[in-house]
């Protein structure tokens, strides 16, 4: 098991790149099978993630060629199965996306289900209900999710929860199906906003993503297209965090600051300076820092999978603090590790009590999903001493190469990568 190892104290002073979208490129990647033909997807991050998933894709048959860095032309001109049996894909969330492009490519898909982070149940259900919604028959036997129709049709569809996932397959099998489909209470993040542009740079009719109601015109086909992935708002987020929890300087480029909004003003609120230009935002400190409360809550609230990593940052901001999840029931797992640092943060339901203290301290910890480790590695860069975070895994699924963006901006971070190397560690 790989581990990153970090001496505290830092400021971070300089500038970093942000990757495209995880969650935009995932379900981008998947919806290619939406047509037989050949598409060009440019700032692809490269992620562990997308690797599962691309994976999944070349044992259906689909061909991938990486033509220039984080850019892939995919061929899905003939796949030979909608049967998905990589062993892997039950690693990944987005697996699920792969049910609904095959069903809207062929009329049937099975996937099995999905995996993820630790974060909640994560059920499939408003999935379940938009593919029945829209004629199929839906059953889970076996832990495979199996979908098949006749043909899909048009259909009007409520949301019971604001579902990223349900709302991007929704779509996926809408695009091909005869008719006018209506999706209400649909999710509204950039990347559902990103999957509809691309759906529509395929020849698709979808309207008001990112709004309170997407309508989608079935068409008879769609076609292969050349299509760029939007800024990852949560990476540049965890930058941004980076640089206040080491109270550095630092600018976070190639972001679309709208989508960060809700992060900006959170900042603001902490007393942290943020100044923003076209495409970056610059954090930098003057004083210390207020604490402030957050609830997480769907877009355009503040986003859930910044919540481990802002509950880092209020660990050490004067007074007491509230960070309430309104998005999954159980993602404060990685409170417990913060506390082993010197944090004083105490979960109650669905909220986190958290009591600023003045310095945390080095230790080791283990990360708990992808978020949770990215916030205990921002933990460890303002803590004195040294911290360990293993499982550095989950960081890799979501994050390019965390730790040499971080050591570019001054933090003293490595990682060990075997038992070998950790003896040679010794030595040194
Ligand atoms: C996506 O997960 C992201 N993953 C998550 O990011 C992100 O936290 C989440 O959206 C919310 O923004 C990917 O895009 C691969 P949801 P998803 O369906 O689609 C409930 C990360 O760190 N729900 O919007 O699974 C669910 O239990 C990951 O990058 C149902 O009840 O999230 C949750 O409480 C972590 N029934 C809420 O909705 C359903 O059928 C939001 O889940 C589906 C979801």
């Amino acid at each position: 098991m790989e581990k990153l190892v970090i001496r505290g104290g830092t400021k971070l002073k300089g500038t970093v790149i942000v990757e495209g979208a995880k969650n935009a490129a995932l379900p981008i990647i998947a919806a290619t099978l939406l047509c037989k033909s050949i598409s060009i997807i440019e700032n692809i991050p490269e992620v562990e993630d997308v690797r599962v998933l691309l994976d999944a894709m070349i044992e259906l048959g689909v061909k991938v060629k990486k033509t220039k860095p984080n850019t892939l032309e995919i061929d899905t001109r003939s796949i030979i199965k909608n049967i998905v049996d990589y062993e892997d894909i039950t690693r990944i969330r987005a697996s699920y996306y792969l049910l609904g492009s095959l069903l809207g490519r062929n009329n049937e898909a099975q996937v099995p289900l999905p995996g993820g982070c630790s974060i909640g149940t994560r059920p499939i259900d408003q999935h379940i209900k938009g593919f029945e919604a829209l004629g199929a028959k839906v059953n889970i036997e076996h832990g495979m999710i199996k979908a098949k129709t006749k043909k899909l049709k048009a259909s009007n569809i409520y949301l019971d929860v604001a579902s990223v996932g349900a709302t991007i397959n929704v779509m996926f099998a809408a695009v091909l199906a005869e008719g006018h489909t209506v999706i209400e209470n649909p999710a509204k993040e950039p990347h559902i906003v990103d999957v509809a542009n691309f759906l529509n740079s395929m020849g698709a009719d979808v309207k008001g993503a990112g709004t309170d109601i997407i309508k989608i015109n079935g068409v008879k086909e769609l076609h292969g297209a050349e299509y760029m992935i939007i800024p990852d708002q949560i990476e540049a987020g965890t930058y941004m965090i980076a640089a206040a929890i080491t109270g550095g300087d630092v600018t976070v480029e190639n972001l679309i600051p709208k989508h960060m909004e809700a992060i900006s003003a959170k900042l603001k609120e902490m007393g942290i300076l943020v100044e923003e230009f076209d495409e970056s935002i610059r954090v930098h400190i003057k004083e210390p820092l207020k604490n402030t409360h957050v609830k997480t809550l769907p877009y355009p609230g503040f986003p859930t999978d910044m919540q481990p990593q802002v509950t880092a940052l209020l660990a050490i901001a004067d007074g007491t603090s509230i960070m309430t999840e309104g998005v999954f029931e159980n993602r404060f797992l990685y409170t417990d590790e913060l506390n082993r640092m010197g944090a004083n943060i105490k979960v109650e339901g669905n909220s986190a009590i958290i009591t600023g203290v003045s310095r945390l301290s080095g230790a080791e910890v283990t990360a708990t999903d992808l978020r949770a480790g990215a916030a205990l590695v921002l933990a460890g860069l303002a803590a004195e001493g040294e911290t360990i975070v293993n499982h550095v895994d989950y960081i890799d699924r979501g994050y390019v190469r965390m730790e040499d963006k971080l050591k570019a901006l001054g933090a003293d971070i490595f990682r060990v990568r075997s038992e070998a190397h950790q003896a040679k560690l010794h030595i040194v």
